[in-house]
């Protein structure tokens, strides 16, 4: 495998034209929205999420000059540039993407697929981040999430914040006051805090911190805890020591009661 000294060069010029575009790069993202500023006359170009928007309206200038007051509302409603969370435009995208898994107004009818509705705003946030980047692995909500911008996320967090969620019944009878011990209690001897600690009495959370729990279907309640524990989802070291002092059973218990809370 010896390279004659035109193929080494052929391939010294490959790198540093490979780094001098890398070094580019980072310029790119910054022009575009002075250049989208620049070009202001359509405010669809910088109103949309810039990568999406910017190509399409530069690909499509005819159709796009011949009806441009259809387009430029929608685009300017998909984002607030202003950073501030859109409730509206939040429900829109939600109820056309995330309700048929997570359902109406983030009440979820499917143990597998978590309530949103009434959760904090920030924990969402935190969490589509999170599938985005994939501190929090999962293959269906990696996906959904890939597509979202940050306005999204903001938007969709806020939406679901303000609606209310439909309460839950605990239904192990067996199993629910030893629930209730470990989520009021704790366990001392095993230095396990009480859930209720950060999770509040009733499960409301606190918010930006500690995510709302109560009335969460106990399938999925019992899913993140497995997850946690075994190293899944990584996303807070607080929650993967906190449960890998559970047991299977006591996972079970604390779930089903969660479930119940309002
Ligand atoms: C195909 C079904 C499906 C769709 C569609 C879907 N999700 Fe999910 N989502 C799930 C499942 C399943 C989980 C639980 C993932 C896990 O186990 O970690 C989840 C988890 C979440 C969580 C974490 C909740 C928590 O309490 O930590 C958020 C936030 C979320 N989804 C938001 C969304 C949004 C926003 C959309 C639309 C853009 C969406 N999902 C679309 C199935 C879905
Ligand atoms: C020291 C504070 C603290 C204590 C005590 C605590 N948690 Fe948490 N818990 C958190 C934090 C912080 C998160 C959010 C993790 C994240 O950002 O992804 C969380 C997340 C969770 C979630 C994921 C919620 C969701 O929607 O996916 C569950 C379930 C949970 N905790 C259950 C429990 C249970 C059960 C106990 C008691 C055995 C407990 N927690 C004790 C801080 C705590």
């Amino acid at each position: 495998m010896i390279k004659s000294p035109a193929s080494l060069l052929l391939a010294a010029v490959l790198a540093v034209s490979a780094l001098t575009s890398l070094a580019q790069q980072p310029a790119q993202p910054a022009a575009d929205p002075s250049a989208a500023a620049a070009s202001a006359t359509a405010p669809a170009a910088s109103g949309l999420s810039a990568q999406p928007a910017a190509p399409n309206a530069a690909a499509t200038p005819g159709p796009a000059a011949a009806t441009p007051s259809p387009q430029a509302p929608n685009a300017v409603l998909a984002t607030a540039p202003t950073g501030k969370p859109d409730v509206a435009a939040g429900e829109t995208r939600f109820t056309a993407v995330c309700a048929a898994c997570h359902g109406a107004g983030g009440n979820s009818g499917t143990p597998a697929n978590p309530k949103l509705a009434q959760q904090h705003p920030d924990y969402i946030i935190k969490q589509l981040q999170e599938f985005k980047n994939g501190k929090r692995p999962n293959p269906i909500m990696q996906g959904f999430a890939a597509q979202l911008t940050e306005q999204d996320m903001k938007n969709i967090g806020a939406y679901v914040g303000t609606q209310k969620a439909k309460p839950g019944f605990a239904r192990d009878k067996e199993l629910v006051s030893l629930g209730e011990k470990i989520y009021r209690g704790g366990a001392q001897n095993r230095s396990l805090p009480a859930c209720a600690g950060c999770h509040s009495p009733n499960g409301a959370g606190i918010p930006a911190q500690y995510p709302r729990v109560s009335g969460q279907h106990a399938d999925y309640t019992a899913s993140q805890l497995v997850a946690f524990r075994d190293g899944v989802r990584k996303n807070s070291p607080q929650m993967s020591q906190i449960a890998s002092k559970l047991n299977d059973r006591e996972i079970r218990a604390v779930a089903d009661y969660i479930s119940g809370l309002r």
